[in-house]
């Protein structure tokens, strides 16, 4: 069983994805782990080509059974907190718009969630990273309530947030390749005013009714 679950920036998808993973016995992919890697390899290295680095980089995610945040490995280094950063959130937005490293990253994608169930979170999982999933949910939320929740999280200013945020999304979204966008046979869920208990009861409702 595959769920995709896709979505704007701070609309809830690691929070969410993780729980419905843990309550359903799933594993969880955090793709958007992935190009933050790559981002933070393009940071060290200025110079490398960007496709180059995305086929190089050897990223592990942990696994996270009791549903928190896991830890990231980029070439044996945790790197958990540094993918984290808002200097990292904008370079992954730009990394993730170059064609070649979305292959390299999508291959990997691929390789991982061949076998076994599966919740995974991004802006493409189920448009492009498994366009056969069983269920696929976009999340998403009012900008405001978006960037209040991420400034919370990064105990930053919600102005400067919704800024970077405003930013980040526009890329996602207009990018040629794989632009953010709804699945046509996705479950649209609106999580602004709903508890995070809420939606992934919600998820898990959508998933037993498969
Ligand atoms: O989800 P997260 O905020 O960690 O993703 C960081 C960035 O990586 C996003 O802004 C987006 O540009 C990119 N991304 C993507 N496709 C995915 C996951 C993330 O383009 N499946």
């Amino acid at each position: 069983m595959f769920v995709a679950i896709d979505g704007p920036a701070g609309a809830g998808k690691s929070t969410v994805a993780r729980a419905t993973a843990c309550e359903l016995g799933f594993t969880y992919l955090d793709s958007g782990a992935m190009y933050r890697c790559v981002a933070l390899r393009s940071l060290w290295e200025p110079h490398r080509e960007l496709a180059e680095l995305a086929r190089e980089a050897r990223i592990e995610l942990s696994g996270t059974p009791s549903g928190e945040p896991g830890r990231v490995l980029l070439d044996g280094r945790d790197v958990s907190e540094e993918v984290r950063t808002s200097a990292v959130s904008e370079a992954a937005s730009v990394v993730a718009a170059d064609p070649a490293v979305r292959e390299a990253l999508v291959a990997k994608q691929r390789e991982l969630i061949a076998e076994g169930d599966w919740v995974a979170e991004g802006r493409d999982i189920g448009t492009v990273v498994a366009p056969d999933a069983e269920l696929k949910v976009f999340l998403t939320a009012d900008p405001r309530e978006r960037a209040r929740r991420r400034a919370a999280e990064l105990g930053a200013d919600v102005g400067t947030v919704l800024a970077e945020q405003t930013m980040r999304d526009e890329r996602d979204s207009a990018r040629e390749h794989s632009p953010l966008e709804t699945a046509s046979d996705a479950v649209t869920l609106d999580t602004s005013g709903l508890s995070v208990e809420e939606v992934v009861a919600r998820i898990v409702e959508l998933v037993r009714a498969q």
